[in-house]
């Protein structure tokens, strides 16, 4: 029997339901874990640090926080960004004692006149701040970094597994991934940099992103991560955008804020990854081996991904569940990026 709404009823309202989109199969249980907190009303800002801060203290991702392989001197740098809006931005790099580097690029953000504090001035901030420092070098790393200073096989924890995005799958449903995607179902090749995006229940976006960078970097690299409008970038006017792979070609072309320029002109999530992709393969001509990607989630809630190559896997919470999802398009199928390369690194030519 059909009931008579009452007056008092809250109205639905008008903007897109709550979202989380993340890169890599790691972000996943983040997005499981905070996904129940956006839909009872956190802020995006408060959901995209918590997924954040569940890679920063998973050993087992060699990318991201406690885990992430150090630089060729074997000292580990992380590096973080948040945004909300241009004007409300915060990002640290090359941290070398603090390990939850997505919370300190939001008390830039929040506490700070600033945007950005780098280094020991970053860490000296945190410490001010009564957060805890700790060693960032997990055993694995170390055992890795040592190989690689030998010129031996480093043996990443993503070459051991056969289809990773499988591991935190939930039941398959296609029922709430955008059209275009499908579910994940081939191997994930090595990661990077956790980029995740949100949308909250008073349709607010905000990013964040955090990495320890190119494994075995030359001391002192600092990629596109914590550049705001490089690895992420958000206008709640336009949409958000963020970033993983190799850093420098992201840099080149300013590749999240050209991704929100695109969908502020108007163009869909997918065509505005879409340019930035065409546009680094036609500056840099990457070579096999270098992987980007990008998710883009417009002011309206829809969203989109694509890579260069294939390998790259997207968490998405949304309606009833947390899936991983194959970006919509991969520009060269045929290639698979198996693991760092030499010539990335701080050692090779
Ligand atoms: N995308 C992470 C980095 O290049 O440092």
């Amino acid at each position: 029997m059909l009931q008579m709404q009452s007056a008092k009823e809250p109205r639905v309202p008008d903007h897109p339901p709550p979202l989380i989109v993340a890169t890599w199969s790691f972000s996943a249980r983040g997005c499981r874990k905070a996904f129940p907190d956006l839909l009872s009303g956190s802020s995006a800002l408060e959901v995209v640090c918590g997924v954040a801060r569940e890679a920063e203290a998973d050993p087992s991702v060699d990318s991201v926080g406690f885990g992430g392989l150090p630089d060729a001197t074997g000292r580990v740098t992380l590096d973080a960004a948040v945004m909300v809006a241009p004007e409300r931005c915060g990002s640290v790099c090359a941290v070398s004692r603090h390990l939850f580097v997505t919370d300190l690029a939001r008390r830039v953000m929040e506490r700070t006149s600033h945007v950005m504090l780098a280094g020991e001035g970053a860490d000296a901030f945190a410490d001010a701040m009564d957060m805890p420092s700790t060693d960032l070098l997990s055993p694995a790393a170390a055992q890795a970094w040592q190989r690689w200073r030998v010129g031996e096989p480093i043996g990443r924890p993503m070459d051991a597994g056969p289809t990773t995005g499988q591991l935190f799958a939930t039941p398959a449903s296609a029922a709430h991934a955008p059209a275009g995607f499908r579910h994940a179902t081939e191997r994930e090749t090595p990661h990077d940099t956790i980029g995740v995006l949100a949308i909250d229940r008073a349709g607010s976006l905000a990013g964040a992103c955090s990495t320890s960078g190119l494994p075995f970097k030359l001391a002192g690299r600092v990629g596109d991560s914590p550049i705001i409008g490089h690895g992420l970038y958000v206008d709640p006017e336009a949409g958000g955008a963020v970033a993983t792979g190799t850093g420098e070609m992201v840099m080149g072309v300013n590749g999240t804020f050209l991704a929100v320029e695109c969908m502020r002109r108007g163009a869909t999530p997918g065509e505005a990854v879409h340019e930035v992709l065409t546009r680094i393969e036609r500056r840099f001509r990457p070579q096999t081996h270098q992987q980007v990607a990008l998710i883009a989630l417009s002011r309206t809630g829809e969203w989109s991904a694509g890579a260069l190559r294939s390998g790259f896997i997207v968490s998405c919470a949304q309606g009833s569940g947390t899936e991983l999802l194959q970006p919509q398009f991969v520009m060269h199928p045929e290639d698979v990026v198996d693991g760092p390369h030499p010539a990335d690194a701080g050692g090779g030519s």
